[in-house]
């Protein structure tokens, strides 16, 4: 297990210890709250922590008796490989995960990472939110200790380089670009010709500013919201993933509301998606805007068929590999051509 940063893990021991002073640990007993920690790694802006607020006051609203939410942003807890590793013991209730770290705790969930699996946002949203696509994939974790509950949109991954256009795979060869922690993103790189720099989210922007890297590949939030706008000047919309964020939430945790309980849970749980969905939309509106007004970055518009062919073999490979899940990959392939036809 990777060592968490001392920062982390004092403050992790402190808001820890803080619940257990105030006797509100994890556990509920009469007579107190129980406290429901959630972790994720953006800043209080994003949609992501936005759409957490609103679960956090319809959860109170429903059930403030019982549980007080509690809802800590920017890796206040931890990075996400931490959070993950916590929600799995319970030391928290839930955090939002990107979907490429959890293919390392159940494979099934290389699926959604695998590039150009959808072929527009509209294939995606319809996709991720057929329940008969996503369970299969969201409750392969019980055993590890938790599942998912819901997802979040991420937008679309796009390369951004401090000093380089990249209009073509081959424009990628020599660069150092980080990827997130997934062998499903180390082995995109490579067949794509640049070098994959595998770190987590709270380490990227130090790592373009020291050109330890040449530039990294996310949505348009990352540029403004993250500054990596402020170091890298050129992002080019190759559209390789839609890789979307996931919420996940300790097994036991989950398993031991009533059933009048998980029915107010699962309402937030699609409160929280459809709140963050919505504030998404403008949010990338508003970063993009702010890209190029503020930060002097350019957009680019490569042709994507070079890029997309040289991915294809991560989706030969991984169908050889989980044979099972070659169904699902079909059944979002329905998707991909239900989308593709001209919208009347
Ligand atoms: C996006 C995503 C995060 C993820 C990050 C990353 O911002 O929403 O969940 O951590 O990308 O590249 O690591």
């Amino acid at each position: 297990m990777k060592m968490m940063s001392r920062l982390t893990a004092l403050t992790l021991t402190a808001v820890l210890a803080l619940g257990t002073l105030s006797g509100c640990g994890n556990t509920a007993s009469s007579g107190h709250k129980q406290i429901i920690r959630i972790g994720h790694n953006q800043s209080t802006n994003h949609p992501t922590h936005l759409g957490l607020k609103a679960f956090e006051s319809f959860i109170e609203e429903k059930l403030g008796d019982q549980y007080n939410v509690e809802v800590y942003p920017s890796e206040l807890l931890g990075s996400q490989n931490e959070m993950v590793q916590l929600t799995q013991t319970g030391a928290i209730n839930f955090c939002v995960a990107s979907n490429s770290l959890l293919e390392t705790f159940s494979s099934n969930y290389t699926l959604f990472n695998l590039p150009y699996l959808f072929s527009n946002s509209e294939a995606y949203h319809a996709a991720m939110d057929d329940t008969s696509i996503t369970d299969p994939i969201f409750k392969s974790t019980q055993q590890a200790g938790f599942e998912a509950v819901t997802w979040l949109d991420a937008g679309t991954r796009n390369f951004y380089t401090v000093n380089k256009p990249i209009n073509t795979p081959a424009d990628l060869k020599g660069l150092k670009i980080r990827v997130q922690q997934s062998p499903t993103n180390v082995e995109m790189m490579r067949l794509l010709g640049g070098a994959a720099t595998p770190m987590g989210f709270g380490e990227v922007y130090t790592a373009l500013q020291s050109k330890i890297i040449d530039g990294a590949e996310n949505n348009e939030m990352s540029l403004t919201d993250n500054g990596h706008g402020d170091v890298c000047k050129y992002y080019s919309y190759d559209m390789h993933q839609m890789i979307p964020d996931i919420l996940i939430g300790n097994f036991a945790f989950l398993n031991g509301l009533s059933d009048d309980e998980r029915a107010i849970f699962e309402e937030g749980f699609q409160l929280l998606n459809q709140v963050q969905r919505e504030e998404w939309v403008t949010a990338v509106e508003k970063a993009k805007e702010r890209a190029v007004n503020e930060q002097g970055v350019q957009f680019l518009y490569p042709d994507t068929r070079a890029f997309q062919e040289a991915c294809q073999p991560l989706h030969e490979s991984m169908l050889k590999a989980q044979p099972d899940l070659e169904p699902i990959y079909d059944a979002i392939q329905k998707y991909n051509e239900l989308y593709q036809e001209p919208q009347s």
